[in-house]
Parts: C-alpha cells; structure tokens; sequence
C-alpha cells in the first residue's frame, strides 16, 4: 500500500481539527486541515474587498489567487499569492465567507485538486467535510465526528471570547446552525456521512477520549498505531 490516508469529517465546532492535530503528534503524521484553504481564499478576497458571498465576483477573480500550503512541524500555513494568512482565518466573517466560497464548484475543484496532490506526496490526516466522500473516497479509515449544535457552539463561543471577540452564546449558535446548514444542503459536495465512516459523537468525551476511539477503531482495522 502507498500512502496512509485519514480522514476526519464533520461539522463545525465538531473537534475536527483538534483531534486531528492529536492523532498526527501521536501518529507521527502530517496533519491537513482543509477548512483552512477555504477560510484562506475567504480571507484573501476580504482583504481585496471583494465579497465572498457573491458567486460572481468570486469566480472572475479564482485564477487570481494562488494558494499554497507549507508545514513548520505540526503547524501548517496557509498561503495566497505568498502571503501566509493563517493568522487571519477564525474571524467570525472569514468562517461565513469560507462557508459561501465553498459553495462554489470552481473552488472546491481548485482546492479538492491541491488536496489530493498533497496525499499523494506522503502520508496525511486530512479534516473537513467531504474528505471521505469526495476527496479520498479510498482513505484507509474515515471518521465522522460530530457533537450537538450547542456542545459546538459553546466550544466555539470559548474560542472568539480568549479572542477578544464580543458575541453571545446565542449568536454563536446561531451562525453554526446557518453554517450547518449551508454546509450540508449546498449542491457540490455537500457535508455528509460516509457510508463506511466510523461516527463520533464528542458531545459526551473529552479530547483524550475521543482519540482513544479513534486509536482503537485503527487497531481494530488492523492499522499501524504504533508510531
Ligand atoms: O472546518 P472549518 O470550519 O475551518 O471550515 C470552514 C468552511 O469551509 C466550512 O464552512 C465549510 C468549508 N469546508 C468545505 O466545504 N470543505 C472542506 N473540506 C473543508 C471546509
């Protein structure tokens, strides 16, 4: 077999890319986070001015953004034109705009495209939304993790206040639930299940648990733990 490939999908707020920064520490893998290509390229077009919501506006100005990915150890950042945004990506209105840019088929074809050419390279753990079903229908093991709207909106609203980010926990919950929404009823690729995805529901565990599942349905499946 070639390359290992993992993938973690689900919701937002669901511990997606936590957990997966745990298993790859533990794994001695390389972590791809791909909600953050899409918040970069939400990023980028806010910076410019341009408005991601606007089908349009976005599809004229795709070929002027080049996005790349590079990892510093376990940290990944997430460059546009050369220009690392990571430190921009978990405002409130980069996570509405990556909602509405990955909408769009153009975008997810330029993004789901980098994202395999990255698995083929080496061994990955990759989370996001339809990494399991479109992405890498193959990966070794998928899991699907998820948690009750309020358990992620209260992880969330945590997150935005350490941030200094004034919203209620109502907003908060609020904004997942538009966001669940719009993730799961978009035509492309919408957030979905896999059929042969283990489900995770984190409502109830804490982090440790949660990779400990994880950990479990690998050896279960006969994958390497080891590392
Ligand atoms: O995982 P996240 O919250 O950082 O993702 C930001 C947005 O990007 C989310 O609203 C849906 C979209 N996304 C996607 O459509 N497909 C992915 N593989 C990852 C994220």
């Amino acid at each position: 077999m070639s390359n290992l490939t993992i993938a973690i999908d689900g919701p937002s707020g669901a511990g997606k890319s936590t957990s997966a920064q745990a298993l790859a520490r533990r794994l001695n893998l390389a972590h791809l986070d791909t909600g953050a290509m899409y918040r970069a390229l939400a990023a980028a077009l806010l910076k410019d001015g341009l408005d991601p919501s606007n089908e349009q506006v976005v599809l004229d100005n795709l070929a002027h953004y080049e996005l790349t990915v590079e990892f510093a150890g376990p940290d990944q950042h997430t460059l546009v034109n050369g220009r690392d945004l990571s430190p921009d990506l978990y405002s409130s209105e980069v996570s509405r705009g990556a909602s509405d840019v990955s909408r769009y088929s153009p975008v997810r074809a330029y993004l789901v495209n980098k994202q395999r050419e990255l698995a083929e390279s080496q061994s990955f753990i990759l989370d996001g939304r339809d990494i399991g079903t479109v992405v890498l229908p193959q990966a070794n093991i998928k899991f699907f993790l998820t948690a009750s709207p309020e358990t992620r909106a209260r992880r969330r609203w945590t997150e935005l206040q350490a941030k200094g980010e004034a919203l209620s926990l109502e907003e908060v919950l609020a904004d997942i639930e538009a966001r669940d929404y719009q993730d799961s009823h978009r035509a492309d690729s919408p957030l979905m299940c896999a059929e042969d995805a283990h489900v995770i529901d984190s409502s109830q565990l804490s982090f440790d648990q949660v990779l400990d599942r994880m950990l479990d349905l690998m050896k279960a499946q006969g994958l390497e733990v080891t590392a």
